[in-house]
């Protein structure tokens, strides 16, 4: 059974890999962390607590992250800089709140604990921007060491979603994914926009999840649905689940195709501020750091949704 953490920033596709995660009987999700991200840190919290709660998965313990990047945004982000695709949130989903109120211990400090505690190694699943990561990497390096796999959804070889050349998670906090990159994990997959766009669900597979009628499938329909009208992601094909991706490959790696390559962040230009260059020909000389996911199988993946949410 592999023990996971996520780190969300609970938006749309963040509750539906929580809903994975939390029901599928081969993964222990040992808490979520939570940080700004897609809305600020309070609401993404009361998200992650609501989703939770949906699926009968309040014993999964909830911890409040950071709420503003690792490093200060150093550009003025004047609207013409960030892309009209910037999606929109709904604040709160529309779930019932949950009884059980987010744990006491600050995000960081936990992930720091449990790591350090860890008896057997713990993965990783930050779909958000990276900042509790960055922290608790500076506070406690050898905490790399507990780590099986990290698998972050972020960047792009190709556009971004946020800027034309950034992807929204790593753009949110740059300094943050560079340490996060660079901290030596023995094993970082990174799930690009380039797989992500193909883990789509169009609004004939909503009422294909929402005929299976269990609460954790009837939630995202609900919640695709939304964002299947409102998302500057969304196409005729549906809208793409970007983080539930990470944990499809959890369960079945084929899902995903990954290639070995090096990965830099950039965080210090003007136009391509978050951009994530990625060596696909290896011109730079630098040895691979990432296993990152470029393609992905739709069919594959709208299966292992479907099947997780059915139980
Ligand atoms: C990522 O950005 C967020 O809006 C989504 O939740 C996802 O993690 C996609 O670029
Ligand atoms: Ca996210």
């Amino acid at each position: 059974m592999r023990k996971i953490i996520l780190d969300v920033d609970t938006g749309n596709d963040d509750a539906v890999a929580i809903m994975m995660a939390g029901l599928h009987p081969d993964l222990t999700l040992l808490g979520c962390t939570t940080v700004a991200g897609n809305l600020p840190v309070a609401n993404t919290t009361e998200n992650t607590l609501r989703v939770l709660h949906h699926i009968g998965r309040s014993d999964v313990p909830v911890f409040r992250g950071l709420g503003a990047p690792f490093a200060p945004h150093p550009f003025p982000t004047p609207a013409e800089f960030v892309s009209s695709a910037t999606p929109v949130h709904q604040e709160e989903l529309e779930l019932a709140p949950s009884p059980v109120a987010v744990d006491p211990t600050p995000a960081v400090e936990w992930l720091v604990e449990t790591l350090r505690a860890a008896t057997e190694r713990i993965t990783l699943v930050p779909v958000g921007p990276l900042t509790n990561i960055a922290a608790a990497i500076t506070i406690a390096p050898e905490i790399v060491d507990a780590v099986d796999e990290i698998v972050i959804m972020g960047g792009s070889a190709s556009h971004g979603n946020e800027t034309s050349q950034a992807e929204f998670n790593i753009f949110q906090d740059p300094v943050a994914a560079h340490v996060v990159m660079n901290a030596g994990f023995d094993r970082l997959t990174l799930v690009t926009l380039d797989a992500t766009r193909h883990a789509r669900v169009s609004a004939a597979q909503c009422r294909e999840l929402e005929a299976l009628g269990t609460a954790g499938a009837m939630a995202t329909a609900q919640i695709l649905d939304y964002y299947i009208r409102g998302n500057g992601n969304s196409s005729p094909d549906g809208a793409a689940v970007h983080d539930a991706l990470c944990v499809a490959y959890l369960l079945d790696p084929a899902v995903i195709e990954v290639a070995r390559l090096h990965v830099a962040i950039d965080t210090v230009g003007f136009h391509s501020y978050g951009r994530t260059l990625i060596d696909l020909t290896g011109i730079s000389g630098q040895r691979p750091n990432s296993s990152v996911a470029l393609k992905a199988d739709s069919a594959r993946f709208f299966e292992l949704l479907r099947g997780t949410l059915a139980a």
